[in-house]
C-alpha cells in the first residue's frame, strides 16, 4: 500500500519504520524542509522516507495521523483538498474531539479512529526508540470507514497486535478516562505515574473516573465503573516508572493535550449539564499553567 504518516514524531516514526519494513511504500509529511528524511528505529539501520511530496500524497491509500491532538486541525485542513476521496484516514492520537472539528471536511473520506499503547521515544529528530510493546485498537468513524476492516490485518502484519472494533468508542473512552485520571495529576504533582498509587490520591482518582464515566454514559458509551478503576490502577502500576506525556509536556513548557483529554470530558459535561468538579478543577489548573507561559513570553 501507499501510506503517508502525517506527524512523524515518536509514534509516527515507529509506525512509518515498521510499515516500511513490512513492504509498504511509506512516506512522511512532517515539518522538516528536506524532501527525504532518514529515520532510525532502535539500533536498526536508518531508512529513507520521502517527505512533503505532493505527488506521493495525492496517490496515498492510507494517511495515518500521528500528530498531537491539538495539531490535527491546522496540519490536516490544508491537505484534505489534495487527497483522493478514497484515501483512508486513520487518526492515532491520545484524546478525543479532533475529528469533530473537521467533521464536514472529513465526511466523504473513509475515516478510522484508533488508540495505541505502544511506547516510543525520540532520541533526536531522526532517531526513535520503541520503548514499550503495546497494542493498537482501530475502528470506523463513519460508514466508509466501516468497510476498511482489512486495515487491521495490514497494520497487524507490521506492528502487532492490532484489534478491530465494530464500535471503537468503547476503547477510545477507556483510554480517554485512563488519560483523565493519570495525565493532569502527574503534570500538576510533577511526578511519575507510579506515585499516583499512593493512598492519598485514591479518592481523587476515583472521583475523576466516576465523573468521566457519567459523561461517557450520556453519549451512549457504557463502561463499568469498577473495571474502569481496576484498569486505571493497573496502568498506574504497569507504567509506574514512566512520566506521562502531559507531565513531560507541562514540565518542558510545551502545549499539552489537556483540551482533548479532560477538556473533551468537560465539554460533554457542559452539553448535558453534568457537574464534574474534579475534572473541571484539573482542566482549569493545567490551562492556567499553559496561559502563564504566554504571559511571560
Ligand atoms: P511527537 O513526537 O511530538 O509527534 C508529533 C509530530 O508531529 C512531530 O514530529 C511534529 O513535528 C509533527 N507536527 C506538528 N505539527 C505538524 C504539522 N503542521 N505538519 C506536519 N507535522 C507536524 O508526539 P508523539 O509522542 O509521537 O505523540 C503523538 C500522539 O500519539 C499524541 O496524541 C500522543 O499522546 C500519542 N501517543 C504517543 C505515544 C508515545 O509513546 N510517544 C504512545 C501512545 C500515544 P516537530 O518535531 O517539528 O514538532
Ligand atoms: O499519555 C500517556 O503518558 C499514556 O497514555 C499513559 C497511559 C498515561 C501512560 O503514561
Amino acid at each position: 500500500m501507499n501510506i503517508t504518516i502525517l506527524g512523524p514524531g515518536a509514534i509516527g516514526s515507529l509506525y512509518a519504520y515498521k510499515l516500511k519494513q513490512a513492504g509498504h511504500d511509506v512516506s512522511i509529511w512532517g515539518r522538516s524542509p528536506n524532501s527525504t528524511v532518514d529515520i532510525q528505529l532502535d539500533h536498526l539501520p536508518p531508512l529513507p522516507f520521502a517527505n512533503q511530496n505532493l505527488v506521493v500524497l495525492k496517490r496515498t491509500d492510507l494517511l495515518i495521523v500521528t500528530l498531537k491532538a491539538w495539531q490535527v486541525e491546522a496540519a490536516l485542513s490544508p491537505l484534505l483538498p489534495l487527497l483522493h476521496p478514497d484515501t483512508m484516514i486513520l487518526f492515532l492520537h491520545n484524546g478525543m474531539g479532533s475529528v469533530d472539528k473537521l467533521a464536514n471536511a472529513l465526511a466523504n473520506f473513509p475515516v478510522l479512529l484508533g488508540t495505541s499503547t505502544h511506547g516510543a521515544l525520540r532520541v533526536n529528530a531522526l532517531h526513535v526508540n520503541h520503548t514499550g510493546l503495546g497494542e493498537t485498537h482501530i475502528g470506523a468513524w463513519n460508514d466508509k470507514g466501516q468497510q476498511c476492516q482489512f486495515l487491521s490485518d495490514v497494520l497487524h502484519h507490521a506492528l502487532s497486535p492490532v484489534k478491530w472494533h465494530t464500535s471503537i468508542q468503547h476503547a477510545l473512552w477507556t483510554k480517554l478516562i485512563i488519560n483523565c485520571a493519570i495525565n493532569p495529576l502527574t503534570a500538576l504533582e510533577n511526578c511519575s505515574n507510579g506515585q499516583l498509587s499512593e493512598p492519598r490520591y485514591r479518592h481523587q482518582i476515583e472521583q475523576i473516573i466516576d465523573e468521566a464515566q457519567s459523561c461517557a454514559e450520556k453519549v451512549d458509551v457504557t463502561l463499568d465503573k469498577a473495571s474502569l478503576k481496576e484498569t486505571v490502577f493497573n496502568v498506574i502500576t504497569k507504567t509506574a516508572k514512566n512520566y506521562s506525556s502531559m507531565q513531560q509536556d507541562i514540565s518542558q513548557q510545551r502545549t499539552s493535550e489537556i483540551e482533548f483529554i479532560t477538556g473533551y470530558v468537560v465539554s460533554i459535561a457542559e452539553r448535558y449539564q453534568l457537574d464534574i468538579p474534579e475534572n473541571n478543577a484539573l482542566f482549569k489548573q493545567i490551562k492556567c499553567i499553559e496561559a502563564s507561559w504566554s504571559k511571560h513570553d
